[in-house]
Formats: C-alpha cells, sequence, structure tokens
C-alpha cells in the first residue's frame, strides 16, 4: 500500500484530533502539512490543539501553519459548548513541545498544491475559509488537487447547529460557496453530518472498547471527547457521540468505505433564516451541472475497525505525559 500524501485544513477541537490520529498515525498517509482555521475554537486553540494530537501521533515533524482567524464576512461562531473551551474536553492537557510554522495557511494551500499538481490529497476538516481565500487567488486550484474531500454539510437538511445546518458550513457559508462554484464532482467530495450520524456513531460499547485498549492514542482519542458524548447525549438523541471528522478523513484514506454516493449541484443558503443550509438541486436536466460528489453512507464497521486499529498501534510518542 503506497501512503497517500496529505493536506488538512483543521479547526482543531476533539473530533478533528481523532482524525489527525488517523493520518498521521494509521499507515495509509504521509502527512506533508497540517493549516489550521478558526472554527470549533479561537485560531490560536486550533494551532495548539493540532500540535498536540501530531505529538500524540508520532508526528511531531509535520509542520502547523495558521491561517484565517475569522470567516469571510461573518462574525466568527465557535463550539465550545461541545467541544470544551479548550477544544479537547478541559482535560488540562499539557502545552506541545512544537512550535506553529512561520507560514500562512493559505499560502501553503497554494504553493504546494502549485509545486506538485496533482500530487495532494486536501482534506477539510473546518470551515472553509483558508480553501475560499486560496480560490480567490487562484480560481482553478482544485485541479492542482489530487482530490479534495471536505467534511461539510447535511444533505438531509437535519443540521447541528441549526433546524438544517451543519457546524462547518454554517460558520462561514459565504466560503463553502465560493469553494462550490469552483468544484466539479471529480474534483471534490463532501462528507456530511448526515453520513456522520448514521455510520460514524460511537455507542456506548464502542466508547468502552476504545478506553480498555489503554494504548497512548486511545485514552487520548476516548478522553478529549468528553464533552461531546455530554452534548450528543443531550442534543442529538443518538446512540452516543458521533466522530465526523475521522469518518471524512477515513473516506479520503479509503475511498473503498464508500456505500452510497450521489452526484449534485449544490448551493448554500446565505440568508439568516436558512443560514448554512445544502441547497442540493437533484432535479434532471437542471440547467447547471452538478458540481460536488456528496457520500450518502459509509461502511460503519470498516470505519470503526480503522479506527481501533490506528488507536491501537503504538507510535513512539513525542508527548509521554497522560492527561490530567
Ligand atoms: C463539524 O463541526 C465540528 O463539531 C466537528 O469538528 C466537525 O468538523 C461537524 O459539524
Ligand atoms: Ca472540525
Amino acid at each position: 500500500m503506497s501512503a497517500l500524501p496529505l493536506i488538512i485544513d483543521t479547526d482543531t477541537a476533539s473530533d478533528d484530533a481523532v482524525a489527525l490520529l488517523l493520518a498521521a498515525a494509521g499507515g495509509h498517509a504521509r502527512v506533508h502539512a497540517v493549516t489550521t482555521v478558526a472554527g470549533n475554537v479561537p485560531l490560536d486553540l486550533a494551532t495548539r490543539n493540532a500540535l498536540i494530537s501530531l505529538e500524540m501521533a508520532g508526528a511531531a515533524d509535520v509542520p502547523v501553519h495558521p491561517g484565517c482567524e475569522r470567516p469571510m464576512l461573518r462574525s466568527p461562531s465557535h463550539a465550545q459548548h461541545v467541544h470544551g473551551e479548550d477544544g479537547m474536553g478541559d482535560l488540562g492537557l499539557p502545552a506541545p513541545r512544537s512550535s506553529p510554522g512561520t507560514r500562512h495557511a493559505v499560502e501553503v494551500l497554494l504553493s504546494e498544491a502549485g509545486r506538485f499538481p496533482g500530487r495532494f490529497t486536501l482534506v477539510t476538516l473546518g470551515p472553509l475559509t483558508n480553501l475560499a481565500a486560496a480560490l480567490l487567488q487562484d480560481r482553478d486550484l482544485l485541479t492542482r488537487y489530487r482530490h479534495v474531500y471536505c467534511m461539510a454539510g447535511a444533505a438531509d437538511a437535519r443540521g447541528n447547529v441549526s433546524a438544517t445546518a451543519e457546524f462547518n458550513v454554517w460558520a462561514d457559508p459565504e466560503a463553502a460557496r465560493v469553494v462550490l462554484s469552483a468544484a466539479t464532482p471529480g474534483k471534490m467530495t463532501w462528507i456530511g453530518w448526515d453520513a456522520s450520524r448514521q455510520d460514524a456513531v460511537m455507542t456506548t460499547g464502542d466508547q468502552l472498547h476504545l478506553e480498555r485498549l489503554g494504548t497512548p492514542m486511545a485514552t487520548f482519542a476516548h478522553r478529549v471527547n468528553r464533552t461531546v458524548a455530554v452534548w450528543a447525549r443531550e442534543v442529538t438523541g443518538l446512540d452516543g457521540y458521533d466522530l465526523p471528522d475521522p469518518l471524512a478523513m477515513a473516506v479520503a484514506l479509503r475511498p473503498d468505505l464508500v456505500v452510497e454516493r450521489e452526484v449534485a449541484r449544490v448551493d448554500i443558503a446565505v440568508g439568516e433564516e436558512a443560514r448554512g443550509q445544502m441547497l442540493v438541486d437533484r432535479r434532471r436536466g437542471a440547467t447547471a451541472e452538478p458540481n460536488v460528489t456528496l457520500v450518502r453512507r459509509v461502511d460503519t464497521a470498516g470505519f470503526k475497525k480503522m479506527l481501533f486499529d490506528t488507536c491501537a498501534r503504538t507510535v513512539q510518542p513525542v508527548r509521554t505525559e497522560e492527561p490530567a
């Protein structure tokens, strides 16, 4: 199996952290760079959490470049009531030993794809602000990536931040529109909260299994999601907490895990009433061509096996500290 060259754009909080473990320690990919964006948490916390997660995965050499600290037009909105004040379950994790990179995320997204056209797969796990800002400078940027996978949207219009919208799109809907306006289904795939809610739910049994693995990565993955677990129980009505970003990462690493997909023409509502809602046009013969592939169902067992197999590994961690 050859390792997939990856760039990851993330607003790192607890489920992004698990996605970073899958990418950096799962053996399927070689992470070239991580870029951060404001979203679940403010930018400085997202960057800190990405550094911590990469250290946990034994990948402290991967550079982390901070990007946009606010959405294109809107005021910043975070989700610390879901992921904890620090975004990592408020465990009091020690500061990372490594420091952020000095380049701006948008410059990294542009220049690395420009230097090696077609080499990198890009996975976005947060609001699409960095990618949209890059597209404003290079309209053809998506063609320079092998493929772009985004944890974004809710194709069934069942939202997690409003009645109909998913957080990453809702937080910066204008950025999502810019990205979709440049997309084609052959280059861009969205894995939404609808798939996560159905196929990436960590039941009580799964949570116990993760905890009992007892490796540093499994303990970390279990504990950083403790505030999400509470929120999920109280708000979503699911049988546990779901892992949207790890699911998107799993699809990027193993597209064969996709069970159901569709291509569609998608736009995003930007009016206040339906802010961030996906507008999916499935009409045949509609004038606008499809612009994105939507993953609707994923092999749950295959996803969880990847998660457990990765967390069961012992890497050479830079971090030896147990969470407090
Ligand atoms: C998205 O928002 C955050 O809660 C997760 O990290 C994911 O990227 C899900 O709506
Ligand atoms: Ca995220």
